[in-house]
């Protein structure tokens, strides 16, 4: 009995209107709003930093879920807790030492999410588990918004089962539509991020699983 949260990525959001979009999402019910953060070196396009996520801040009245995909992480940690990012979270494949970055994460008073590629294996964040407050579970690989869908189904099984009962939410990103989002909720995903599903011509409800209303896979 799990409630599906919409988090809107702003990453298919116009770029010119950030702050009218936050609203226009939250408005429409969105329960958090993440943000893509991209360095152009551990994925092939740029974003924005800690001053554009700050500027954000004052328009995001849910959560705001930063998702990094840059390398190295530890060193822009606290850039992002002072910007007022509530969920912070890193890739697993972003360097060797993702428990002491969760650490870091957490040490800060923001809630620390882990990235799996859609090439990593679930058993990658097992010892990690007790550390993390989200598992993020990429359909895509990270870099734009827009791509199709990768079937993930069996890793987010896979993980809810290694999860058990711990609070960590499993987050899905990339490629959530009204035909992929009723599949990976089934599977155990709780957290859906939809960037062009919302932004291009469809709302929060578009994914079709807004207030947990699942439809039959
Ligand atoms: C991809 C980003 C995603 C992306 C999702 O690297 O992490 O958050 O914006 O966009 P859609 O929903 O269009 O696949
Ligand atoms: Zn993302």
């Amino acid at each position: 009995d799990r409630t599906i949260k919409i988090a809107p990525s702003i990453l298919s959001a116009d770029f010119a209107n950030f702050g009218q979009e936050i609203q226009a999402v939250e408005a429409q019910g969105a329960d958090w709003v993440h943000v893509d953060v991209m360095d152009g070196h551990f994925v092939p396009n740029l974003t924005f930093g800690p001053p554009a996520v700050k500027a954000f801040r004052p328009h995001v009245k849910t959560v705001m879920d930063v998702h990094l995909m840059i390398t190295p992480v530890d060193p822009y940690i606290q850039a992002y807790a002072d910007a007022g990012a509530d969920i912070l979270t890193a890739h697993v494949e972003a360097g060797p030492h993702t428990h002491r970055t969760l650490q870091a994460i957490r040490a800060t008073g923001m809630k620390a999410g882990v990235a799996l590629n859609p090439g990593t294996p679930a058993d990658a964040v097992e010892h990690l588990l007790d550390m993390t407050d989200l598992v993020c579970v990429m359909t895509v690989n990270p870099g734009f918004g827009g791509q199709k869908f990768i079937d993930m189904t069996s890793k987010v099984r896979k993980l809810r089962e290694m999860i058990g009962d711990r609070p960590v939410h499993i987050e899905i990103d990339g490629g959530v539509d009204p035909k992929t989002a009723p599949l990976v909720a089934a599977a155990g995903a709780d957290v859906l991020v939809a960037g062009s599903a919302v932004f291009k011509g469809g709302s929060v409800e578009t994914p079709g699983v807004y207030g947990n209303n699942i439809r039959a896979v």
